[in-house]
């Protein structure tokens, strides 16, 4: 069997773009939480959603949350995002504060949230037809036309959400994220309800265009193996309230081959460690 680091590049991989990174991550800070928690308060119960944690994720770093469910992990994005503000501590992007929503940031909410009476390319166009600053149309057609190429949704613009497969509607969903170029993005379980197959393609899809466009991610998912797949760093939550209970760099080198890689003896050996820490959370089980 064949070590981690004998892999073969992908075989749908773009080497002239993704040579560009082959160091990844640089090492400034893009996100930071200092002594983070987050509690609800909701009709009289009170919810320890996140407890206080630290965490840094450098420019172009790839980081990949995993955890039981209820453990706070979309919590996290959701602070990252602006869309919530810390009981304590504080959340920095790019060394500033966030108070508010965080422009810098694409996020794909766990939920594909597409409008049913809007076409594909109407769905994916949204965002900047909403800009206080509206797009002109012909730019807005030219963008549109892209993000459908690059996602691999040519010959499908005009369906609308309800004529699509489950993939086709993450696909128009990450475009719609993609469209506004941002630099960092937010990922909540963006593959979790696709069949085993196709999620493999979403992640070979995804690596490549991370890699083009040199983002930082923050990935949400309760797939290890994807995780490890993707992930420059995995970090092991703990049941509610979430902490990070383990951190491991994941040194696999890129292009990854998302296909084969989970059958090399490095995965393995990675994926033991890793599901030692977090199958005793899972058992703890909050939200089971
Ligand atoms: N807006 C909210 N109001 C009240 N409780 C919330 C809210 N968002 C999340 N929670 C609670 O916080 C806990 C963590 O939720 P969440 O971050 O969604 O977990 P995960 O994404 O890891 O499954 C859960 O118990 C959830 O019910
Ligand atoms: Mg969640």
């Amino acid at each position: 069997m064949p070590a981690a680091d004998d892999m073969a590049p992908s075989a749908l991989a773009d080497n002239s773009s993704t040579a560009a990174r082959a160091a990844t991550a640089t090492t400034a800070a893009q996100i930071e939480l200092r002594g983070v928690a987050k509690t609800f308060h909701v009709r009289g119960r009170t919810v320890e959603a996140l407890a206080p944690i630290d965490l840094t994720v450098r420019q172009q770093e790839f980081v990949a949350l995993v955890g039981p469910s209820g453990c706070g992990k979309s919590t996290a994005l959701n602070l990252i995002a602006g869309l919530l503000q810390p009981t304590q501590g504080e959340v920095r992007y790019g060394g500033a504060p966030v108070t508010g929503s965080n422009l810098h940031v694409g996020y794909m909410t766990q939920k594909d949230t597409l409008l049913p009476w809007r076409t594909a390319a109407a769905n994916i166009g949204v965002a900047l037809e909403l800009q206080r600053r509206a797009v002109p149309k012909a730019e807005l057609r030219d963008r549109v036309a892209q993000m459908i190429d690059l996602v691999g949704l040519r010959g499908f613009e005009k369906h609308y959400p309800a004529e699509l497969s489950g993939g086709m509607r993450k696909r128009v969903a990450l475009a719609r994220t993609l469209i506004y170029e941002p630099e960092c993005l937010l990922m909540d379980e963006p593959f979790g309800a696709l069949d085993a197959q196709l999620k493999l393609l979403m992640q070979d899809q995804l690596q490549q265009l991370v890699q083009q466009r040199r983002m930082t991610v923050v990935f949400v998912t309760h797939d290890l193996g994807e995780a490890i797949a993707l992930a420059d760093r995995v970090l092991v939550f703990s049941a509610r309230p979430g902490r990070i209970r383990a951190a491991r760099d994941i040194e696999i080198p890129r292009p990854r081959d998302v296909f084969r890689m989970r059958f090399t003896e490095g995965f393995g050996k990675l994926h033991e460690a890793l599901w030692d820490e977090l199958k005793d959370e899972v058992a703890k089980g909050t939200d089971v």
